[in-house]
């Protein structure tokens, strides 16, 4: 991975970073952080499994690298249910979900990430399997056409979405379980820093685990991430053994800021200070200035400036806050 992707949650590690199975928590109880979440996926697994039935379809939404796809995991592993994984991208015509439906058992979980990407035919047929659990396909073309319908085995979809505002009302309306992940605070990436050491089998002190915390943008892929190459560094130059020195040499090394910003972080305060003098720009204008997708600032770089408090959404558009403009060196004077 290149160091300019590295502060980049939404890229997936690669095949090399083939750990990523055993770094996932698969119990609830190993889930770090995101207690409202926690507490509420417990109680409806657990009345589910009392009353014997399958889970109610759950929509999970929040910024890239959050935990969506290892939170499905966990609920059906919770749920004892088999899991069928795939993405809205990749289911191209309707006879593609139809085959994944009529294909399950009782009580599956089928996960469906980027469920925003649907293809419109493709969601239509869905509604019914949500509401009813039928199908309703239509066979052969013109007047000799024929519907009919299917009984599907009650399951459970669980879809995941960075924009939960780009899916279509019916949709989300049938979603009776629709939980946000949020960016995650210091202490809890701490905490999965010094879970995922233990996985990894590497020493590391607390003020290390804290500082890869702090640079990790809220987001526990990142940490993840972040502590990986510093025990490269810890393999190499200290036999296995990660302590604040270290740690910030190799961060330093990489070229990640203390809070985490990279470049089109600086870019983004930046242009709002000097060339929008800190007056309220709307994201359409602030992409096409920077060069960047609007998607990607909305859902990858704003998340993070406004929880570290740089930046605010006003009714008038987004506006630089006093914390930005000294990180960034300027005075507040002006
Ligand atoms: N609550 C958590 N506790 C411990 N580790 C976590 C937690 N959430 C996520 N992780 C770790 O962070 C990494 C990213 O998680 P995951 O792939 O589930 O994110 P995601 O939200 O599905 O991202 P994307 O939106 O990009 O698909 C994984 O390595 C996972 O093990
Ligand atoms: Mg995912």
């Amino acid at each position: 991975m290149e160091n300019n992707q590295l502060m980049r949650p939404e890229i997936e590690d690669g095949v090399e970073e083939n750990l990523e199975a055993s770094i996932r928590p698969k119990l609830l109880e190993e889930y770090i952080g995101q207690s409202k979440v926690k507490e509420n996926m417990k109680i409806y697994i657990e009345a589910a499994k009392k009353r014997g039935e399958q889970l109610d379809h759950v929509l999970l939404y929040g910024p890239p690298g959050l935990g969506k796809t290892t939170l499905a995991n966990i609920i059906a592993n919770e749920m004892n249910s088999n899991i069928k994984v795939t993405s809205g991208p990749a289911i191209e015509k309707a006879g593609d979900l139809a085959a994944l439906l009529t294909n399950m058992n009782e009580n599956d979980v089928i996960f469906i990430d980027e469920i925003h990407r649907l293809n419109k035919n493709v969601e239509e047929i869905l509604y019914p399997a949500l509401e009813d659990f039928t199908l309703d396909i239509v066979i052969g073309k013109g007047p000799t056409a024929k519907s009919i319908r299917i009984d599907l085995p009650k399951f459970t979809l669980i879809g995941a979405t960075t924009k939960a505002g780009s899916l279509s009302t019916p949709l989300r309306d049938r979603f009776g379980i629709v939980n946000r992940l949020e960016l995650y605070n210091i202490d809890d990436l701490k905490s999965i820093v010094k879970r995922t050491s233990q996985i990894l089998g590497v020493n590391i002190d607390d003020k290390s685990a804290e500082e890869i915390a702090r640079r990790s943008r809220g987001t526990p892929r990142i940490a993840n991430r972040l502590l990986k190459r510093v025990r490269d560094y810890a393999i190499v130059f200290s036999d296995n053994e990660i302590d604040i020195k270290l740690t910030k040499i190799a961060l330093n090394r990489l070229e990640i800021d203390e809070l985490g910003l990279d470049e089109i972080d600086r870019r983004i305060l930046e242009t709002m200070i000097e060339k929008y003098k800190g007056k309220p720009v709307g994201i359409d204008a602030l992409a096409t200035t920077i060069g960047e997708e609007v998607d990607t600032l909305e859902d990858v770089y704003e998340p993070y400036l406004i929880q570290i408090g740089f930046i605010a959404r006003t009714t008038r558009g987004r506006i630089p806050l006093p914390a930005a403009y000294s990180h960034m060196g300027y005075n507040i004077e002006e």
